[in-house]
Order: structure tokens, then C-alpha cells, then sequence
């Protein structure tokens, strides 16, 4: 099971990298605009402080314009998977890339046909949004049981990568499912280090161990 960031900040990122927890990166807009410096530069250095791969979105809403749009973000460094959004274009688009070499991750999935669709167009990751689905009361993690259902009955190589994680129950269930990859914010990550009964314990322990003799 491999974690991703899903973040443009660098202190998190790195932060979280020393930990040893960050498997990849994904970004959007949205977290870029956030990020609040040039994108390419923010880019940079997010590849530079990870080796697996950083998702960078275009938005060109046109194949061709994807294409170009890509090829230039995946200049920017050997680590940079293209985000294309789900659509005919951004599936041809996932194809033209596929063409020079380039890596994408089909974005903004939100039913089991479009997986199947991103599959069959060769992306290297797919990304349900699971959240944005339990938003409008559709259940997020059916999609997920059904596409690693159907990617394992047919062998499609795509990687899965639950998106759109808002806490950490997601990531259980995800896991539980057997899906690939969790993308999720830094404060999911750092709230799976959490439960109470830890912090009691610890303390107890501490307390206990003041009144241990010493030498
Ligand atoms: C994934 O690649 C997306 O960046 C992300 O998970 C979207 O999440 P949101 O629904 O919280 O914006």
C-alpha cells in the first residue's frame, strides 16, 4: 500500500519524507494556487525532494493542447507524471503522451466506467475521487471495491490511487480493499499516528518510570 502526498507545500512534504511515509506527490491547481510561488518552481522542488512520482495537472481542454501542455511539465523533471482530466480528449491525450514516453494520471473519476475507459487508454494511475463523492451522498469507496474488482478480473495495469481522502477512515477502508495507492493530506498522515490510548500509555509510562530507582 503506498501513500502520496496530496499537497504543494514543500515543508510538508519534506517533513513527511523524513519520516519515510511519502511514496509520491499529486498536485492540482487548487494546491498549486495555495502553494502561492511559480508553479514550475514549486514543481521543481517537490521532484527534488521525492523519487517516486509528482502528478502535475494540465489544462489545456483539448488533446493537442494536453499534449504540448504535458510534455512541457514533464520536462521539468524525470519524476513528473502528467494529472489528465477524464474526458475523450484527456483520454486521447493520455495516449499521444503514452507516445513520447510520458506517464499519466486520468483525474476527476468518479465512475467505474471511466476507470475501465483510463485503463484501456494505458494511464499508470487512475484517480476516483472518493470524497467529493460521499460529499453529494453517493458512496465513495463502492467505486473503489468495484474498479479493483474489475482491474483484477481483466489484469489492467493502471495503478489505482484513492483521491480526494478526507480522513482517516478512507485509508482503512482502502487498504481493506486491496486499492494501490492513498493520496491524502498531510494532516490524514499525520492523524493516522494518533489515538489516545497512546498518549495516556505513554505518559503512565513516563510517570512510572520517574520512580524507578536508578543507580
Ligand atoms: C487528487 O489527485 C486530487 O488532488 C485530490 O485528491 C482532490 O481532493 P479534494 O476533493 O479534497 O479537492
Amino acid at each position: 500500500m503506498k501513500f502520496f502526498l496530496d499537497t504543494a507545500e514543500r515543508d510538508e512534504i519534506q517533513r513527511m519524507t523524513e519520516l519515510g511515509f511519502v511514496d509520491g506527490v499529486t498536485t492540482n491547481p487548487s494546491l498549486l494556487k495555495k502553494a502561492g510561488a511559480p508553479y514550475q518552481q514549486v514543481l521543481q522542488e517537490i521532484c527534488a525532494l521525492v523519487s517516486g512520482p509528482v502528478s502535475a495537472e494540465v489544462v489545456a481542454e483539448d488533446h493537442a493542447g494536453m499534449i504540448a501542455e504535458g510534455r512541457e511539465l514533464a520536462a521539468i523533471a524525470e519524476n513528473v507524471v502528467i494529472k489528465v482530466p477524464m474526458g475523450s480528449e484527456g483520454l486521447r491525450a493520455v495516449r499521444g503522451l503514452r507516445e513520447h514516453g510520458i506517464d499519466c494520471n486520468v483525474t476527476l473519476v468518479f465512475s467505474t466506467n471511466q476507470a475501465i475507459l483510463a485503463a484501456k487508454a494505458g494511464a499508470r494511475f487512475v484517480s476516483p475521487f472518493i470524497g467529493r463523492l460521499d460529499d453529494v451522498a453517493q458512496e465513495g469507496m463502492q467505486l473503489i471495491e468495484e474498479i479493483v474488482q474489475i482491474y483484477e478480473n481483466y489484469e489492467f495495469e493502471s495503478e489505482l490511487i484513492v483521491a480526494s481522502v478526507r480522513h482517516p477512515m478512507h485509508v482503512v477502508d482502502a487498504g481493506l480493499l486491496g486499492a494501490d495507492i492513498v493520496t491524502m493530506p498531510t494532516r490524514v498522515l499525520e492523524a493516522m499516528f494518533q489515538h489516545p490510548l497512546t498518549d495516556i500509555g505513554k505518559e503512565k509510562f513516563l510517570a512510572a518510570w520517574r520512580d524507578v530507582p536508578k543507580a
